[in-house]
């Protein structure tokens, strides 16, 4: 039994509601109080949700009717709330700039400009020296075999040569090279039978050492020619050339003769002092010279050991540390510095 006169009643209700909604929404003045009125209004048991769910009590030829006004003035008020939303959210945004005014006055941070690091200048530079005169870049591993690094290079298990260039050991035939002089004989291996053999070799070594002038890890640069034709004399041409592009024009150097297993005959190169310029002072020892590496011309052996014949191939090998190289251009005195990271030092180059 339908109760007379009831649409009427929730028409003027939803009209109320309507009428009630609009005036809370002109005097909402935060976030928080629009989400109370969409849940006055809106939400499950919401005014509007309700008079909706009372449908059930209006005669039916009215439903249609009452429940669209009803829809409308839903979509009304959800309209509105959003609408009011937006001119909270834009008073709010106004009011935290005007707070949070920039002073475009303010000087700058200064970006931070990384640069290479003095090794890797160095480095580039020897690589550089050297391409220019037809070597190219060869390659080999850090973990090598003893094989590679010792024997092959005519350093026999028990030689005293081995004494000088203790390593760090994986297993009795794996271990740390100890220099680049390795990646000669893999070079070689690999090219056999073509020549000429011209490479420089740089990279990382590693030896049991820890000092002023010695670190465990440093870096050196092997270089290795190999043809049926050279002599000491081209060797010597080389470093010369070498020698000047890296410490200047007026640079002289010097061979005393050494020893290296891999190399017959041996010699330690000099340069003259690149501060007395060999008058001698406190830089050279008084001696107005300055060791910067260490060369030959390949042994018989180590060319017989890679492949080649040593009746028809001769050749010549040279090693210098970057380290020693870098601490004599810089002015540098301690090789610890290189591996601190101190920005105060690496900045200077
Ligand atoms: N490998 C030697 C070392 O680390 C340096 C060296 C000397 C390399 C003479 C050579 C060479 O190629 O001919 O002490």
């Amino acid at each position: 039994m339908l109760e007379k006169g009831v649409d009427i009643r929730v028409e003027k209700e939803i009209r109320k509601i309507k009428e009630s909604a609009l005036a809370d929404l002109k005097n909402a003045g935060s976030r928080d109080e629009l989400q109370g009125l969409r849940v006055k209004y809106l939400g499950k048991k919401g005014q509007l949700t309700r008079v909706l769910r009372g449908m059930g009590s209006v005669p039916p030829e009215e439903r249609p009717r009452l429940g669209e006004l009803a829809n409308q003035v839903r979509q009304l008020i959800e309209e509105e709330l959003d609408k009011r939303l937006a001119v909270l959210d834009a008073a709010e945004k106004e009011r935290k700039l005007a707070e949070e005014a920039i002073d475009v006055t303010l000087p700058g941070r200064p970006v931070q400009f990384g640069h290479k690091h003095p090794l890797s200048i160095i480095m580039a530079e020897i690589k550089d020296i050297f391409t220019a005169m037809g070597f190219k870049v060869a390659e080999g591993p850090e973990v090598e075999y003893d094989y590679y690094n010792f024997e092959a290079l005519n350093i026999p298990k028990g030689h005293p040569a081995r004494d000088m260039q203790d390593s760090f050991y994986f297993s009795e035939e794996v271990l740390l090279r100890t220099h680049t002089s390795p990646v000669q004989i893999r070079v070689m291996e690999k090219r056999v039978p073509h020549l000429p053999v011209r490479i420089i070799a740089p990279g990382k070594v590693y030896r049991r050492d820890d000092d002023a002038t010695h670190s465990p890890m440093f870096h050196q640069v092997e270089g290795l020619l190999v043809d049926r034709q050279c002599t000491l004399g081209d060797l010597k041409g080389v470093l010369l050339s070498f020698a000047r592009q890296m410490f200047g024009q007026d640079r002289e150097i010097r061979l005393r003769p050494s020893f290296f297993p891999f190399t017959e005959p041996s010699a330690e190169v000099d340069i003259s002092c690149i501060n007395c310029s060999g008058k001698g002072c406190r830089v050279c020892s008084n001696t107005g010279w300055l060791e910067i590496l260490g060369c030959g011309m390949v042994h018989p052996k180590v060319l017989a050991n890679a492949g080649y014949n040593p009746e028809d191939v001769v050749g010549f090998a040279f090693g210098m540390g970057v380290e020693r190289i870098a601490m004599l251009k810089y002015g540098i005195n301690d090789m610890r510095l290189f591996f601190e990271n101190d920005v105060r030092f690496l900045h200077q180059f």
